[in-house]
């Protein structure tokens, strides 16, 4: 560990009262000139903390709580996920710095949680805002033995398990705008971006990462935001460690892949999944690259496509692609 790290650790150990700078020189045995740089560079990474003279250094605790590797790991389910859990103050993209981990064959099961992300990944190329401490952003990989055709699949999981913790956390159940956005009165609270990689020849799926953003603690977001997100402390009226917002996700998650019983148990996953979509029976769009079409939704297939009444194209199934309510 660091210096900085050490001051962070006696702060957090302290949280929300003064310690001197005189008692953290001491205790870590450094100079109080390297107390005040370590505290700085803290306050640089957004941590707030109040420095008042012959009191010392004081750490807000942030709503919702800190992240911590030791904790978080200690409070993970058992089985398939989690067995490497990797926690990062700051990334890119936790979506992007997974898929390096995932080339290796024994990353089945990693999770990558970052506290921010500087260019967190949406669907479609598109920005997915990451505010600092405010929501969880995390992905998990892993390495199943199926085919192109069953990725969908999983896909659709991963919404199951964010919809369920949510209801579990907030007694409130979302609905899920196909294929993975989870929504509340029409606003998104989560998106997922499952990206993966499959052999061209036989269709086999080397490995997926599945990237989770759900907005936790935000009271508000950016104007361009306000109309289309929320969050669970909007839903719930209350603050929710991201802690327990991500360990009962993946706990769920880890029920839902655990024997790959999303797979065995399909048509169980997806009745499920279908009383949680929101689109069945609205009028839509299909938004395509160059054109848009509009339809009606009229379900889920079996392998977790969209079937839709179009004017132009008949009855249709899209697997992947954009859809908004008219
Ligand atoms: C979407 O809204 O279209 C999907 C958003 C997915 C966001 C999550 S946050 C964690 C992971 N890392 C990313 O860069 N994206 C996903």
């Amino acid at each position: 560990m660091n210096t900085k790290e050490q001051v962070l650790q006696m702060l957090k150990q302290h949280a929300g009262v003064f310690l001197s700078g005189n008692a953290l020189s001491q205790s870590l045995q450094i100079t109080r000139a390297a107390v005040w740089k370590a505290v700085r560079s803290l306050r640089e990474e957004g941590y707030q903390i109040e420095a008042v003279t012959n009191r010392g250094y004081c750490l807000a605790e942030p709503e919702g709580g800190f992240l911590e590797e030791e904790s978080l790991k200690a409070a993970m389910p058992n089985g398939r996920l989690c067995r490497r859990l990797i926690l990062l103050k700051q990334v890119d993209s936790t979506n992007s710095y997974a898929k390096k981990l995932a080339e290796q064959p024994d990353s089945d099961g990693t999770v990558v949680v970052a506290e921010t992300q500087t260019q967190g990944k949406g669907r479609m190329y598109r920005h997915f805002y990451s505010p600092l401490r405010e929501g969880v952003y995390f992905s998990v990989v892993l390495r199943p033995d199926i085919h192109l055709d069953e990725l969908n699949l999983l896909t659709l999981t991963a919404a199951l398990s964010v919809v369920e913790a949510a209801e579990a956390l907030t007694g409130t159940r979302p609905k899920i705008k196909w294929p993975n956005d989870v929504v509340w009165n029409g606003k998104k609270l989560c998106g997922i971006l499952t990206e993966s990689s499959v052999e061209s020849e036989t269709g086999r799926v080397q490995y997926t990462v599945s990237g989770i953003g759900i907005n936790v603690n935000n009271r508000s977001f950016p104007d361009e935001l306000q109309q289309t997100a929320c969050s669970l402390w909007q839903i719930g009226g209350r603050t929710f460690s991201r802690q327990q917002v991500i360990v009962t996700v993946l706990g769920r998650l880890e029920r839902l892949l655990a024997d790959d019983w999303f797979l065995r148990h399909r048509e169980e996953m997806l009745a499920e999944y279908r009383e949680d979509v929101a689109l069945i029976g609205k009028e839509i769009d299909l938004i395509y690259p160059r054109e848009k079409v509009h339809g009606r939704a009229l379900g889920i297939d079996a392998k977790g496509g969209l079937l839709v009444r179009t004017e132009t194209r008949g009855d249709t199934v899209i697997y992947s692609g954009e859809v908004s309510v008219r």
